[in-house]
């Protein structure tokens, strides 16, 4: 059997595949996320240890039959994770979705020589949430930490160390830094150098499914895995999870409906996004590359509509497939309302914290079914929106295979692919998310699949939608206004 282990935001996933990728067991142990001031959020990496050794015994316990092959390490991106000499963790590490080094960033962008400086050198602007600028705010902030520090890694680079020994990352988690030229699959030693960086604390990068450990004797004793399982790469959640869904060539897509929604592709070559509001990283799979972008409110905004909601039901929360169904009683188009889904501000394809959602030509006769599908439909424009960017940059679009909790409604899968106009399948595997793909990858790691292409055929497709003409027209039709109101609007946001 195969090992996946998800370090996440919300809790960690361990799960068994056999050499077929059917799932045998599956468990995630849940952890908090602290925040300590407005916009920072942080969590002890014990924490994910902690997680971590539950998981993997709830799993292991299920199948005391199952020998293991190989582990496959994934794990939310960018997180800094900072340590000293000895290994020990320096100060929580600073998540994601952490807000506090804005000014880092356009220090680093100017310091490159503005947003082509960077794209020339890592193919990527600095975004907030990269770990790139949280290493140069502990440097700015916490001096005294900084100069103890000699090694950054990624959240589940540090599960690779409490369990082998080694310090190592691969291509895909190491994109997310900003520091890593994803074109050459290196180091981008020249930002290093203009930032002032020690390069040594950057830890050796592999390709992900390489064999870059094997769990040590500590490792054997906090996990109960067997001293010298090989331990592979793995790769960042969001680029993993696409081949845990069977994206792996050119031609299909995944979405993913969750609170953020994002569009991925993976790509044969690095396409030069000419702004940079697309994220081009490094695929989990050698001479393969990954293409993504954000939107900072999917499934959140319908969870805010619920929520909302719920101030007029006496505190009851109509569920999301009740949801679903009310805005199954209104025609494709919403009789003419348009939902701008920017609740959060935006990341793509506006990269702009100051944009604000709106339902945009509200009438007397809308209905709540009206306003339910809207809010579905304007989820379903922002997804086309980012796609806008990829087909630009020469992206094609053959099938979208979809996941998330979004994924589960079948009206969201529909609006997909009336506005896409291709067919949309959910595969079996892609629920389990990021830690499906590293187990599949880690099978590569140790031959059970010859390379990433033939692991993804064990993603089999369990529901389909095709387009259908009448929606897809209405579809459409809603999506052109859609596309003309952020800059319509923009300056009425502030
Ligand atoms: C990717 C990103 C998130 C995190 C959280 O750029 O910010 O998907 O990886 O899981």
């Amino acid at each position: 059997a195969l090992l996946g282990i998800d370090i996440g935001t919300s809790g960690c996933k361990a799960l068994l595949i056999d050499g077929e990728g059917v799932v045998l067991a599956s468990h995630t142990e849940t952890y908090g996320l602290s925040q300590p001031r407005p916009g920072w959020t942080e969590q002890d990496p014990a924490s994910w240890i902690d997680g971590a050794r539950a998981a993997v015994a709830a799993v292991l316990a299920e199948r005391p039959e199952a020998e293991l092959a190989a582990v496959g390490l994934s794990g939310q991106m960018h997180g800094l994770t900072p340590l000293d000499a000895g290994h020990k963790v320096l100060r929580p590490a600073i998540l994601w979705n952490d807000q506090r080094n804005g000014a880092e960033c356009d220090a680093i962008t100017e310091r490159a020589g503005g947003i082509q400086g960077l794209l020339a050198r890592t193919n990527n602007r600095m975004l907030v949430g990269y770990t790139g600028g949280k290493i140069i705010w502990m440097r700015d902030h916490e001096p005294d930490l900084f100069g103890r520090l000699r090694h950054v890694v990624n959240p589940k680079d540090y599960l690779r160390l409490v369990l082998t020994g080694e310090i190592a990352t691969e291509v895909s988690d190491a994109s997310g830094t900003g520091l890593f030229d994803t074109r050459e699959r290196r180091w981008a030693s020249g930002l290093l150098e203009l930032l002032d960086l020690d390069a040594a604390i950057l830890p050796p990068c592999h390709e992900s499914h390489v064999v870059s450990g094997r769990v040590g004797r500590s490792g054997a004793a906090l996990f109960g895995i067997p001293e010298g399982t090989p331990v592979v790469g793995g790769g960042g959640d969001s680029v993993i999870q696409t081949i845990g869904s069977g994206v792996i060539t050119p031609g299909a897509l995944q979405t993913t409906i969750g609170t953020a929604g994002i569009v991925a592709a993976a790509l044969d070559a690095p396409v030069a996004d000419p702004d940079g509001r697309l994220q081009v990283f490094c695929n989990v799979a050698p001479s393969k590359w990954h293409c993504m972008g954000v939107s900072l409110n999917a499934g959140g905004a319908m969870e805010w509509f619920r929520t909302m909601l719920a101030g007029f039901r006496g505190g009851e929360a109509p569920s999301a497939k009740d949801m679903a169904g009310t805005a199954a009683n209104a025609p494709a188009g919403s009789h003419g309302l348009v939902f701008l889904p920017y609740l959060n501000g935006e990341r793509c394809p506006h990269p702009d914290p100051s944009a604000r959602g709106g339902f945009v030509g509200l009438t007397a006769r809308h209905a709540a079914a009206d306003m339910a599908r809207s809010l579905m439909e304007g989820v379903t424009h922002s997804l086309f929106d980012i796609y806008r960017l990829m087909e630009a940059a020469g992206i094609g679009r053959s099938i979208i295979k979809a996941s998330g909790g979004g994924a589960r409604s079948t009206l969201w899968r529909q609006m997909q692919a009336d506005l896409f106009g291709c067919d949309v399948v959910t595969t079996d595997g892609a629920a389990e998310g990021g830690a499906f793909g590293a187990a599949l990858v880690a099978g590569v790691g140790v031959g059970v699949w010859a390379d990433a292409v033939e692991a993804a055929k064990s993603c089999r497709a369990v529901t389909r939608e095709t387009p259908d003409a009448a929606g897809a027209a209405a579809m459409r039709e809603a999506f052109a206004i859609y596309a003309g109101l952020y800059d319509d609007l923009s300056g009425a946001f502030s």
